[in-house]
C-alpha cells in the first residue's frame, strides 16, 4: 500500500504563490547570508567584493535560478526525475543523482553548524551569555565544539525538527513554516539593523561594506569567492529550486519570482553585514576572522554592548530560524527523490534519510574534539573538508553539468516556453547566458579549484 508509484500518487503543490516565494527565500536565506557572507566579504576586500558579488548574482544567479524553477514546474517532478524527463535516453539522465548527493552532504555538515547556533541561542535564552567571558569567548567556543555529547545532541535535535517538518509535507510543513518564520525573520533583522545605526562603529562598518578597494579586483580569487558565495547563498546547483519549482502551478510568474528571490537574498546578506560590521568596528575587533566571526567575535561584541544580551538573543534567534528553513529545503531534495523514484512514503523517507544524514554529520562534529587529529583535503578538519569538497568542487561541478543539460539538452523552444522567457525581450539573451556564459564561468571555477587543491 505504501509503495505507490508516482503515476498513482498526487503530486503535492504549494497552496499559494506567496507560500512558494517565501519557501524559496527561506531556502536561500540561511547561515550563508550571515555566517558565510560576512567572513567571505571580510576576507575578500569588503566593498569591492560586494560589487563583484552583485555582478555574479545578476549574470549567473538570476538566469540559473529561473532555469531551475522552469525545469521543475514544466516537468512537475523532483530534480532527478525532472532531468530524466528532458534527457531520457542519454547518460545525462543520471545527473540528478549528483544533486541528491550534494544536498545530502551539505545538510550533513550544515546541521552541525546549525547545532552550534541552537546551542548559543539556548545560552542567551537561559541568561548565561555573560558566563562566556569567564574562559574567554574563543576558549568557550573551542571548548564547546570540542565536546561530543552536547554538540551531537543539538545537531540531532535540529535534524529531528527538520525531519518532522518535511514529514508533514510541502504545504503543511515547508510552506506553513516559511509563511510563519520568514516575515518574523525580516522584522528581527530590521530591529537589529536599526539598533546598529546607534553604534559608534556604524560609519566605519558602512565604509568597510560599501567602499570599494579596487586593488582586490586584480585577484582571481575574489571572482571565485563571489561566484561560490552566490551559488551557496541562493542555493543553486543542487536541484533544491528544481524540486521547489515542481510544486508550482502554472499561474506563478517565474522571471519575477527568480529576480525577487535573488534580490531579497542579497538584501538580507547586506543588512546582516550592516548589523555585523558596525558592531565589530565599534569594539575594535577584526572583521576578517573567518567562520568564528559569529561565535567568537560577535559574542564578545554583545558582551560590551548596551542591551547586549537582548541583542544577542535576537541575533541567534534569527540565525536559528534562517538555518532551520534552509535545512528543510536541503532535506526535501533527497526525500522527494526517495518518494518519487524509490516509492517510499514521505514520513518513512524523511526519517530514514534524516537519520542517515545525522550519522554522516557525526564525524564532522567530532572532528573538533576526539577526532581533531584527523585532517583531510590539505590539512582541513572534517567539517571544513566537507564544506570545501561540497562548495568548491561538487557544487560548481553539478552546476556546470546542470547548465549544460539546461542549455544544450533541453530544447531551446521548450526552455523558453517553460521559463516564460519566450514573451520577454531578454529571452534570447537569457538562453545565450545559459548556453555559453554560465558553463564557461563554472568550468573556470571548477578548474581553478582543482588546480588550487
Ligand atoms: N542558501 C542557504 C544559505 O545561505 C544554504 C542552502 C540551502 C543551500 N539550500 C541550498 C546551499 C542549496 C546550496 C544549495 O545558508
Amino acid at each position: 500500500m505504501m509503495a505507490c508509484t508516482m503515476s498513482q500518487e498526487q503530486q503535492e503543490h504549494w497552496k499559494s504563490g506567496w507560500g512558494f516565494l517565501l519557501a524559496a527565500l527561506g531556502s536561500a536565506v540561511g547561515l550563508g547570508n550571515v555566517w558565510r557572507f560576512s567572513y567571505v566579504a571580510g576576507e575578500n576586500g569588503g566593498g569591492a567584493f560586494l560589487l563583484v558579488y552583485i555582478a555574479m548574482i545578476l549574470a549567473v544567479g538570476v538566469p540559473l535560478l529561473l532555469a531551475e524553477f522552469a525545469l521543475g514546474r514544466s516537468t512537475q517532478r523532483e530534480s532527478s526525475s525532472a532531468i530524466r524527463a528532458i534527457a531520457p535516453a542519454s547518460a545525462w539522465r543520471h545527473l540528478g543523482l549528483l544533486g541528491v548527493l550534494v544536498s545530502s552532504v551539505v545538510l550533513a555538515y550544515y546541521a552541525v553548524i546549525a547545532g552550534w547556533v541552537f546551542k548559543y541561542l539556548s545560552i542567551y535564552l537561559l541568561g548565561s551569555g555573560p558566563d562566556l567571558a569567564t574562559p574567554g569567548f574563543a576558549t568557550a567556543f573551542d571548548t564547546y565544539v570540542a565536546g561530543s555529547a552536547q554538540p551531537l545532541l543539538w545537531q540531532g535535535l535540529g535534524l529531528l525538527l527538520t525531519i518532522g517538518l518535511i514529514a508533514l509535507g510541502v504545504e503543511r510543513g515547508i510552506e506553513k513554516l516559511n509563511l510563519l518564520l520568514m516575515p518574523a525573520l525580516g522584522v528581527l533583522l530590521l530591529l537589529l539593523a536599526v539598533h546598529s545605526t546607534t553604534l559608534d562603529g556604524f560609519a566605519p562598518g558602512l565604509a568597510f561594506l560599501f567602499q570599494p578597494d579596487w586593488s582586490v579586483l586584480a585577484s582571481p580569487k575574489v571572482y571565485l569567492a563571489a561566484l561560490g558565495q552566490a551559488f551557496f547563498s541562493i542555493g543553486l546547483g543542487m536541484g533544491v529550486m528544481v524540486t521547489f519549482g515542481s510544486y508550482l502551478m502554472p499561474t506563478q510568474r517565474l522571471p519575477r519570482a527568480a529576480l525577487t528571490v535573488v534580490l531579497c537574498d542579497t538584501l538580507f546578506a547586506l543588512t546582516a553585514g550592516l548589523v555585523i560590521f558596525p558592531a565589530v568596528f565599534s569594539f575594535g575587533l577584526d572583521p576578517t576572522q573567518g567562520p568564528g566571526l559569529a561565535f567568537v567575535v560577535l559574542p564578545e561584541v554583545f558582551a560590551q554592548m548596551r542591551w547586549g544580551m537582548g541583542v544577542a538573543t535576537v541575533f541567534f534567534l534569527l540565525l536559528s530560524m534562517a538555518a532551520l528553513t534552509s535545512m528543510v529545503s536541503l532535506l526535501e531534495v533527497p526525500v522527494a527523490f526517495a518518494i518519487q523514484r524509490l516509492g517510499l512514503s514521505r514520513p518513512m523517507a524523511s526519517m530514514c534519510i534524516g537519520a542517515g544524514l545525522f550519522l554522516l554529520g557525526v564525524p564532522a562534529s567530532l572532528g573538533f574534539g576526539w577526532w581533531s587529529d584527523v585532517l583531510v583535503a590539505g590539512g582541513r578538519n572534517i567539517l571544513d573538508a566537507m564544506d570545501f569538497v561540497a562548495v568548491d568542487f561538487l557544487l560548481p561541478l553539478n552546476g556546470l553539468l546542470l547548465t549544460l543539460v539546461l542549455g544544450w539538452v533541453w530544447p531551446r523552444k521548450q526552455a523558453l516556453q517553460a521559463s516564460e522567457m519566450d514573451r520577454s525581450p531578454y529571452g534570447h539573451l537569457w538562453h545565450l547566458a545559459l548556453r555559453f556564459m554560465l558553463p564557461v564561468l563554472l568550468a573556470t571555477v571548477l578548474v581553478t579549484s582543482l588546480l588550487q587543491s
